[in-house]
């Protein structure tokens, strides 16, 4: 898979745009955002990662290497490691960026002031609700602000859960620990009853050479972490067209719907896909979101 072809299936230019808190201004972006729209998109997702201390750096061609043949120190000692076009899906990648960073805080696509009535009316702040792939995001210390009771936040990153460990200790409801969501059996059949929240994690493991395989692995463990009526709510840059052949595999049996939320502010929804005709009315544009829900049926 070339460098292009693998990020734009996964991360994509809107993977540009970190945190917005009206759709489409960017407050708290490390970059220009005027700047990447006159540059390549792929050139400037890669740029976000060396503009923000991550050690993401031009160029290409590097060999495929898988996460079991490099550790987070090797990528340390060699930025130009960061070339691997799979790195957003290896944990090293993201360990090592993360220990770069020293705990930074960085928000990927969208901040809680632009989700929060999605959150609010699809996650249930009575119940347990669990957060895959935490990353230095913030968001889960705003829903506790705003009510939400008890949030399970996990990476398989060592270096994040760390840092946010140490800096929320103190704060009641919000737990972290290192784990892969492809594989959580620590946490049982239908304990996330207030639902499950990714944000760009699915986008990250979409980077990787396995996928298709990996992807399946880590939706099938969130659809059996919910109990019917819970959901699963995924933010992401990409349309109904790159996105739903994921979420409609055999064995999620769950009903998917789907928002946008743009330059112009959220299109009506939530747009129900049974029955969606229109779904090429939903193209890629400049730095808009979509966000999936998906309820677990009864
Ligand atoms: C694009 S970042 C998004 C971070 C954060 N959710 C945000 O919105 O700012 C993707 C995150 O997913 C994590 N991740 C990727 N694959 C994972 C996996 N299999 N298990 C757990 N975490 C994973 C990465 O370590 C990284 O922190």
């Amino acid at each position: 898979m070339s460098l292009v072809s693998s990020l734009r299936k996964a991360l994509g230019p809107a993977a540009g745009c970190s945190s917005s808190s009206a759709p489409g201004q960017c407050h708290a972006c490390p970059l220009d955002l005027r700047g990447i729209r006159s540059q390549p998109w792929w050139l400037s997702s890669w740029q976000l990662g060396a503009a923000s201390g991550g050690g993401a750096r031009g160029g290409r061609g590097a060999p495929a290497r898988s996460s079991t043949t490099l550790r987070a120190s090797e990528y340390d000692n060699n930025p130009a490691l960061y070339t691997a076009e799979d790195a957003f899906s290896l944990a090293s990648y993201w360990d090592a960026r993360y220990r770069r960073e020293g705990g930074v805080p960085f928000e990927w696509y969208r901040d809680y002031g632009s989700l929060e009535p999605l959150l609010d009316r699809h996650l249930d702040k009575q119940l347990a609700v669990l957060h895959v792939g935490v990353g230095t995001s913030r968001i889960q210390y705003h829903m506790h602000l705003d009510g939400f009771r008890s949030i399970v936040n996990v990476d398989y990153a060592p270096a994040c859960i760390q840092q946010l460990s140490a800096l929320h200790a103190d704060v009641p409801g919000l737990s972290y620990e290192v784990a892969d969501c492809r594989s959580m059996p620590q946490f049982a059949d239908g304990s996330f009853a207030g639902g499950v929240l990714d944000k760009g994690t699915l986008d990250a493991l979409l980077c990787g050479e396995s996928d298709e395989a990996d992807s399946l692995a880590m939706l099938r463990e969130c659809h059996r972490l919910l109990p019917p009526g819970a959901s699963y709510l995924m933010v992401t840059h990409s349309p109904p067209r790159s996105r739903l052949r994921y979420l409609q595999r055999p064995g999620l049996d769950w009903d998917v719907a789907f928002y946008e939320q743009g330059q112009q502010g959220a299109r009506e929804g939530p747009v129900r896909v049974e029955g969606c005709a229109e779904l090429d009315a939903y193209p890629k544009m400049s730095y808009s979101h979509f966000i999936y829900v998906c309820t677990r049926r009864a």
